[in-house]
C-alpha cells in the first residue's frame, strides 16, 4: 500500500507522516531528505547547485534509502543530521529544481517504495508525479497564520510569527508557480484541515480513513 501526503510547508507533514508511518509499520519514504542528500553531495564535492550536469552525476553516482527508523541514507551511512544544515538549506531548492535532477531521485523513490511492502510517501510532489496511484493520498492543510504559528513555536522565536508569515507567504507563491513540480492539490487527495489539532488527533483521523480504505479492500 502507498500512501502519499503533500501540503504546503508549515502544515505538519513531516511529523504527521512519520507518525502514520510508525502507526502502520509502514517505511516513512521523507522525499525532501533525498533532495537534502543530493545537496550535501554538491556541497562535499565542491560541485555548482546551478548545474543540472553536475547536480544529476551526483545524484546518479551516490545510492539513497532510509533505515528502518526513516533516516536518509546516503550510500549506505547516515545522512542526519547534515542534510538538514543550514548550508544544504541554502542550495536545496536550486538542486531540486533540475528536473534531470528530479527525475534521478523519482526514478528512486518508485524502486524503494516497490520494494517496501507499505510505504508512507511525504512531499510535495507526491501524489501528483511520484505516486498517481498510490492507494491514499492526503493534502494536509492549516491557515497561513496557523502554520507561521506553529513553525515560530518550533523555532522557539514566538516573536517572529509575523515574520515568519510573510517567508510562507512568499514560498507557497513559488512553491505554486514553479514550472517543475508545483505544489498542486491532487483532485483525488483527501484534505485534511489540521488548524486547531494536535498532531496525534490528525495521525488518528488519518488511520481511520487507511483503515476505512483497507476494509473496502
Ligand atoms: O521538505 P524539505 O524541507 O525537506 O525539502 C527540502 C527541499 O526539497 C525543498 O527545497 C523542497 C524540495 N522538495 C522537492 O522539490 N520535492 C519533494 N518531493 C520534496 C522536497
Amino acid at each position: 500500500m502507498i500512501i502519499a501526503i503533500d501540503g504546503p510547508a508549515g502544515a505538519g507533514k513531516s511529523t504527521v507522516s512519520r507518525g502514520l508511518a510508525k502507526a502502520l509499520g509502514f517505511l516513512f519514504l521523507d522525499t525532501g531528505a533525498m533532495y537534502r542528500a543530493v545537496a550535501l553531495k554538491v556541497l562535499e564535492s565542491g560541485a555548482d547547485p546551478k548545474s543540472e550536469v553536475q547536480c544529476r552525476a551526483l545524484a546518479e553516482r551516490h545510492r539513497l534509502s532510509f533505515d528502518a527508523a526513516g533516516r536518509i541514507q546516503i550510500d549506505g551511512v547516515s545522512g542526519e543530521p547534515d542534510v538538514r544544515s543550514k548550508r544544504v538549506e541554502e542550495i536545496v531548492s536550486a538542486v531540486s529544481a533540475h528536473p534531470r535532477v528530479r527525475e534521478v531521485v523519482v526514478a528512486r523513490q518508485k524502486a524503494i517504495a516497490s520494494e517496501a511492502h507499505g510505504v508512507v510517501a511525504e512531499g510535495r510532489d507526491t501524489t501528483t508525479v511520484v505516486f498517481p496511484d498510490a492507494t491514499l493520498k492526503f493534502f494536509l492543510n492549516a491557515s497561513p497564520s496557523e502554520r507561521a504559528r506553529r513553525k515560530a513555536l518550533e523555532a522557539g522565536t514566538p516573536e517572529l510569527q509575523d515574520a515568519i508569515l510573510a517567508d510562507l507567504v512568499r514560498r507557497d507563491g513559488l512553491d505554486s508557480t514553479r514550472l517543475h513540480s508545483p505544489l498542486m492539490r491532487s483532485p483525488d487527495a483527501l484534505v485534511v484541515e489540521t488548524d486547531g489539532k494536535t498532531s496525534e488527533q490528525v495521525i488518528q483521523s488519518m488511520l481511520e480513513r487507511v483503515r476505512a480504505r483497507a476494509a473496502r479492500g
